[in-house]
């Protein structure tokens, strides 16, 4: 599609969205009566306009039935997962099965290290992007040191090559089979949260079991924002959380996927606990773990209803937009984005920023990076004094998320017209 950098173009592109009512389905944040710029999807999705009278049902039936809430009233809690499990499955294409909903990201991929990270010997280590988020980089460390290991003698870290900002698959390919002789473990991220490169999850799969290793994935940023087939990839497992892309706020329940294979192999370790306990005898209340034959026998605690019910109500809205659709609108605001950042970098003789992800839409979720190459900081401060809400990373990045349910081909168009102010006003 040829783009213009005109209001009235990005207003006709929003006139054609198909999904441009599910906007209305969430809070937007505003000041003074004024509807804010939110492209922070990627940090915090917004809040479903159900969510509060989803947790508000489970307070009430909490209020009239005490603990018969479990069995009793509209959604009883002891099956509420079940609502949950085929609109995820939908999303990160896996069986449903195959998905359980529990915990938060960190504590889950320790839980799936214990059950996938099986060092023996010397085919002990770990293969994973030199910036993994912190928090992947803490578990391993802190879990390495657990089994009583040095990490420095097991992780070894890809990065970018010299001068460039991604990481090549070539590269990542070439690192397992130099250490296919004593590779454990490949814990990629399926997008990097700081450049929003998607990396190609299938082939990096391949290539660890090729290499007699296993595969999982950390999804923060791809779970809802991409399209995902775990299990056609054969991904041995996988975590996200549910607070960015999937709506369900701040600090909710996150998700796992381990592949149907592994769901009745006794050989695969676990830390097991009561409600991953065979649900048909779990109240029997006897001795002896014995799983239920799904990802949900790697449940641990009983979980909590409230955090079901907002994740239900956002899970709902991809159920009703399809994933499909989503995509197809997030690739293009996310090229008018790249097109908008172009036309006001080339105003600027190219020299007031680099667009660090990638430039091809397949390659991407809807997050862009801009490493800027001058007085980024002030920038995204006054970015954030016009009501955009964008984020810093530092040392140099401003990061920018279009989310596809409710952001809006204008707001890109408003966010390119407030730097080019920016900018001008600098120079
Ligand atoms: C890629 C990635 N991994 C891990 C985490 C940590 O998640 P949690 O705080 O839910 O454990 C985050 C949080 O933003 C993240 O972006």
């Amino acid at each position: 599609m040829e783009f213009e950098n005109s209001l009235s173009f990005a207003r006709q592109l929003d006139q054609n969205d198909d999904l441009k009512r599910f906007r209305f389905r969430f809070y937007i944040p505003t000041e003074e009566g004024k509807e804010l710029i939110y492209f922070l999807g990627n940090s915090l999705g917004l809040q479903p306009r159900t969510a509060q009278s989803y947790i508000k049902h489970v307070l009430d039936q909490w209020t009239r039935y005490g603990v018969e809430g479990f069995v009793k009233g509209k959604l009883p809690w002891l099956n509420y997962h079940d609502h949950l499990i085929q609109p995820l499955a939908k999303i990160v294409g896996a069986l449903p099965q195959e998905v359980v909903v529990m915990n938060q990201l960190t504590v889950n991929l320790h839980l799936m290290m214990v059950s996938f990270y099986q060092p023996s010997g010397k085919r002990n280590k770990i293969i994973c992007e030199s910036k993994a988020f912190p928090s992947d980089q803490y578990m391993f460390e802190s879990h390495l040191r657990y089994c009583g290991l040095k990490p420095e003698d097991v992780i070894v870290e890809i990065s970018p090559r010299e001068g460039e900002e991604l990481i090549r698959t070539e590269d990542i390919l070439a690192a397992i089979q130099e250490n296919k002789d004593e590779l454990a473990l490949v814990l990629w991220g399926g997008i990097n949260y700081y450049t929003g490169q998607l990396f190609d999850i299938g082939v990096i799969t391949k290539a660890a079991q090729a290499a007699g290793a296993k595969a999982g994935f950390d999804l923060a940023h791809a779970a809802g924002n991409v399209i995902l087939q775990l299990h056609n990839w054969n991904v041995d497992f996988a975590c996200w959380c549910s607070y960015k892309y999937l709506n369900s706020g701040p600090g909710t329940v996150g998700g796992v996927y381990i592949h149907e294979k592994y769901h009745n192999d006794s050989s695969v370790q676990r830390l097991a606990g009561w409600w991953g306990y065979d649900k048909a005898t779990r109240f029997q209340m006897k001795k002896g773990f014995k799983p239920v034959l799904t990802a949900e026998g790697w449940q641990v605690s009983s979980p909590s209803p409230v955090l079901y019910a907002a994740h239900k109500a956002a899970l709902e809205i991809f159920e009703e937009a399809g994933m499909d659709a989503l995509i197809k609108k997030s690739r293009l605001l996310s090229d008018y984005l790249f097109f908008i950042l172009k036309k006001v970098n080339e105003s600027y003789g190219g020299n007031c920023l680099k667009i660090i992800t990638p430039g091809n839409a397949k390659e991407r979720g809807c997050q862009v990076s801009m490493l800027m190459l001058k007085n980024g900081k002030k920038i995204y401060e006054q970015l954030s004094s016009h009501g955009i809400f964008a984020d810093w990373r530092e040392p140099d990045v401003i990061r920018v998320a279009p989310v596809p349910l409710y952001n809006t081909f204008e707001e890109v168009w408003s966010f390119g017209d407030t730097l080019q102010k920016i900018l001008s006003s600098h120079s």
